[in-house]
């Protein structure tokens, strides 16, 4: 161990568990990858401004939770606690609205950073895979994100997660419940942080998780009796699109996201098996964000899944990934000349599309044997002295046992073969 360790909240992903988690991210671009969403990669740090103005002021995220740096320029940058508002900043800065066909559909992957108190399933360095559909509103698009998050999940084999749905209405009709709500607030006994917050964000005031709180909020305006017309419209058509597609859902008038820039649909997918910090994923329609960072009018919704509480949730299921080995054939050489030969026969292989790996160090053959058993390989191949002289290598199945020479010339192609 060197005298360094992660910082506090945050770990390294080491093989052989890593692969798991590269398979998580594959498994939920997938779906994306083949509905129309194009790839996007933004940088791992913003103007602080985006955030507060794109998260929201009041939130946790913006008042507590951000790594902001001042540049020796003098640059107020913040690493970027989410993604919604650094793809949408990309893409009205890269015109993409403009190139015609709205929405504009794009994904990412990356990580994240929030200051917050560690613990099993929250960490200061996290990952994300998102999708986010720019520039349309149409309750297809939101019920097209949830089922292909759903697609996701149940591909990675997963079963226990809910999917949570609400509307939280539009710039007509949230106004007039947020009134509502406040009037309803300030007559209760709060604490004083809690007052303030009646003032800022009445409607997190509904999310206290405390049971004083809780009991006095019974009988407090639901937003469901205030929403608009058009809003209750649309989300009948969200919820209509969602039970044609056989997608289970949960309606939750309570739920009310961490950041402000939601409009209308919300939901969040909530994992049973994962204690208290159980939504292993989210999003939701952001009408106003775009305008709020000083672009146009562009209706859009996304959601991002948490690759780490993903893997969580598969291992509370006892779900193992069917992860192929990363080595299909793995080279033993017995002697210098051997070394120099089955090194150029590994290259080939590689060349040819197998995954090949060589043991390196000279070591003998027991522990080179015991290493290619390590990597998984399923042949071997073995060359000593003896077979060279011949113009043969052992090609040795890990899995039988079985052992024959096969010769130089022809072992790409029987690999090749084997392996099918
Ligand atoms: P979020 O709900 O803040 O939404 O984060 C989405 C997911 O990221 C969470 O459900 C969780 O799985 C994971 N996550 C968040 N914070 C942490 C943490 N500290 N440690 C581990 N995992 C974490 C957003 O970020 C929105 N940008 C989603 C969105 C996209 N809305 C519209 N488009």
């Amino acid at each position: 161990m060197s005298t360094f360790k992660a910082p506090k909240g945050t770990f390294d992903l080491l093989p052989p568990s890593s692969a798991t988690y590269l398979a998580v991210r594959e498994a939920i671009a997938a779906p994306l990858q083949t509905s129309g969403y194009g790839y996007i990669e933004t940088p791992g740090f913003e103007d602080v401004s985006l955030f507060s103005r794109g998260v929201g002021e009041s939130t946790d995220i913006v008042t507590k939770e951000m790594y902001t740096l001042t540049t020796k320029g003098g640059t107020e940058l913040a690493l970027r606690p989410e993604g919604t508002a650094s793809v949408l900043r990309a893409a009205l800065e890269g015109n993409l609205h403009k190139a015609g066909n709205l929405p504009v559909k794009l994904w990412y992957s990356g990580s994240y950073y929030r200051y917050e108190r560690p613990q099993k399933g929250r960490y200061r360095h996290f990952s994300q895979v998102g999708a986010e559909a720019i520039g349309a509103e149409d309750p297809a698009l939101d019920a097209e994100l949830i089922i292909l998050a759903d697609q996701a999940y149940r591909s990675l084999g997963l079963r226990n997660f809910r999917i949570l749905l609400n509307s939280l209405g539009d710039k007509e009709c949230r106004p007039v419940y947020r009134e509502a709500l406040q009037t309803f607030l300030r007559d209760l006994d709060l604490d004083e942080d809690t007052r303030r917050r009646i003032e800022i964000n009445p409607l997190r005031v509904l999310d206290d998780k405390r049971d004083a709180v809780q009991k006095q909020l019974v009988g407090a305006p639901m937003l469901r009796d205030y929403l608009c017309d058009a809003c209750k419209a649309y989300h009948e058509e969200v919820r209509a699109l969602l039970q044609a597609a056989g997608v289970s859902f949960q309606d939750d008038e309570k739920l009310v996201r961490g950041l402000d820039y939601y409009t209308r649909t919300t939901f969040e997918f909530v994992h049973d098996g994962l204690g208290s910090q159980s939504a292993v994923g989210g999003g939701g329609r952001y009408d106003g964000l775009s305008e709020m960072i000083g672009g146009p009018s562009l209706p859009s919704v996304g959601w991002a899944l948490g690759v780490d509480r993903t893997v969580l949730a598969l291992e509370a299921e006892g779900v193992e990934l069917e992860i192929p080995a990363a080595t299909s054939v793995y080279a033993v050489p017995l002697g210098e000349e051997a070394r120099r030969v089955l090194f150029g026969v590994v290259t080939e292989l590689r060349k040819a599309g197998v995954a090949a790996d060589f043991s390196y160090g000279g070591r003998g053959l027991k522990s080179a044997m015991k290493n290619a058993n390590r990597s998984g390989a399923r042949y071997a191949i073995i060359g000593g002295e003896r077979d060279l002289a011949e113009g043969v290598v052992q090609l040795k199945d890990m899995e039988s046992g079985e052992q024959e020479p096969v010769a130089l010339a022809d072992l790409v192609a029987e690999v090749r073969a084997r392996l099918g």
